[in-house]
């Protein structure tokens, strides 16, 4: 049955874009950096080209590089400006670097990417309070990059911004949020990932809350970004309804035929179930989400994978006493070596069913989060006894956008 509607807006938008200062992202998507060697150049072009931010990961980014048992430092700084090299030989798009602030060469890692003009930094794990010499010479206004913290709760981006603007007398320029459903480290304690867990809409609202005196008191739009646990375009419209700008989506994109990860990592997540995906303790000192498998099981038994530590890359670990390597483990997972090393994944990383080109990944997004956002204003339009599983797009919608698939 074809439903008359009030409008047909020849002109719709499916999503309004994210703005990050005077950068406009035209899908509000930021692609979760993925380590180690999970999302590199191939990951971080593909989704630029689909008009999100493509987001090349940092972290030990020098195992890719023959020497880094010699040279660890080079090496790194090495293969991060390679990486953003090769990207921007592939796209025009946005693109950013994630840089944990927990590792030791922090630093050095930050200032490759502004050298090499990166659009964003995504800096997480660990509160991002000092600025290279990079930035501090020139100050932060003739920096093409853009700033973005990750935090756990709007108290961490209080911390963040507050210090910047006492320090700095400037405030980054958009914040990540991320809930207790993430991939990957998780700023929580491991009590706190039980059934109480806070929502990520209330994250989200109180960070809104918390961000907008700095937007009062710096006369500038500070995009509050929502991340963990988002999969389907469903989830990006809901959240988006608290008041995110943006979302950042990771497990999302790992099946992908763009992610750098080997095939047995991605395979990995098409076979887990829902009860595969488990919290894990690691050496970074947090929780961290990933998929069950032997090794994981291994460790969480208390066993210990021994190895050799060529240098500290985190600031927290005690390379002499944690049970096994956690930079080694999960570049051995994404070069398909499971047996010595597990996959990081999100909450809703099971739903992977198959590998599909990013492009692919981007339209199912564009269509649920269009459906979604459909239903609610035909609910709102024709009442509560609409069903969302009947709605048949090609019916329904006068002007359905025809985005072409290669
Ligand atoms: C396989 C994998 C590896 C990740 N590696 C990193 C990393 O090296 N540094 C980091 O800050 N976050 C890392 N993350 C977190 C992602 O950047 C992103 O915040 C997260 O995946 C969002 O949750 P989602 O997977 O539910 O979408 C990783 C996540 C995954 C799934």
């Amino acid at each position: 049955m074809a439903i008359a509607l009030p409008s047909a807006n020849l002109k719709y938008r499916i999503m309004n874009p994210l703005r990050i200062g005077n950068i406009e992202v035209k899908l509000p998507i930021i692609q979760g950096g993925m380590g180690v060697a999970i999302s590199l150049s191939g990951l971080a072009s593909a989704v630029a080209n689909a008009g999100g931010i493509g987001v090349i990961s940092a972290v030990a980014i020098g195992m890719t590089e023959p020497d880094y048992m010699k040279n660890y430092r080079e090496a790194n700084k090495r293969g991060l400006r390679k990486e953003i090299q090769k990207a921007r030989k592939l796209t025009d798009g946005v693109l950013g670097v994630n840089i944990m602030v927990a590792v030791t060469d922090y630093e050095e890692l930050l200032t490759v990417a502004l050298e090499e003009e990166i659009d964003v930094v995504i800096m997480g794990a660990g509160l991002p309070l000092k600025m290279p010499q990079y930035v501090t010479d020139r100050g932060f206004d003739k920096v093409h990059t853009k700033f973005i913290p990750k935090v756990s709760s709007a108290k961490a981006a209080k911390v963040i911004f507050s210090y910047w603007a006492k320090t700095f007398n400037h405030v980054p320029d958009a914040v990540v949020v991320e809930g207790p459903m993430a991939g990957g480290h998780l700023g929580f304690k491991k009590e706190d990932l039980g059934s109480e867990m806070v929502p990520l809409s209330q994250l989200v609202e109180e960070t809104v809350r918390e961000i907008s005196y700095f937007e009062k008191e710096f006369k500038k739009e500070i995009p509050v970004i929502a991340g963990g646990g988002i999969y389907t375009g469903e989830d990006m419209y809901k959240i988006m309804q608290h008041g995110a700008k943006g979302v950042k989506m990771g497990s999302r994109f790992v099946t992908t035929k763009e992610c750098d990860a080997s095939i047995k990592f991605k395979e990995m997540y098409i076979k887990a179930s829902e009860e595969d995906i488990v919290i894990i303790d690691s050496p970074v000192g947090l929780p961290g989400r990933a998929i069950r498998n032997n090794f994981v099981d291994q460790i969480n038994l208390g066993n210990t994978k021994p190895f050799k530590c060529p240098w500290k890359c985190l600031k927290s670990c005690d390379f002499r006493k944690v049970p096994y390597c956690i930079a080694q483990a999960l570049f051995n997972a994404a070069s398909g070596n499971l047996e010595e090393g597990f996959a990081f994944a999100g909450s809703k990383a099971f739903m992977a069913r198959k590998i599909q080109p990013v492009k692919e990944v981007v339209f199912e997004i564009k269509i649920d989060y269009y459906k979604t956002k459909y239903a609610e204003y035909l609910k709102n339009f024709i009442g509560s006894r609409f069903d969302i599983e009947t709605l048949d797009l090609s019916q329904v919608i006068p002007v359905f956008p025809q985005i072409k698939l290669a």
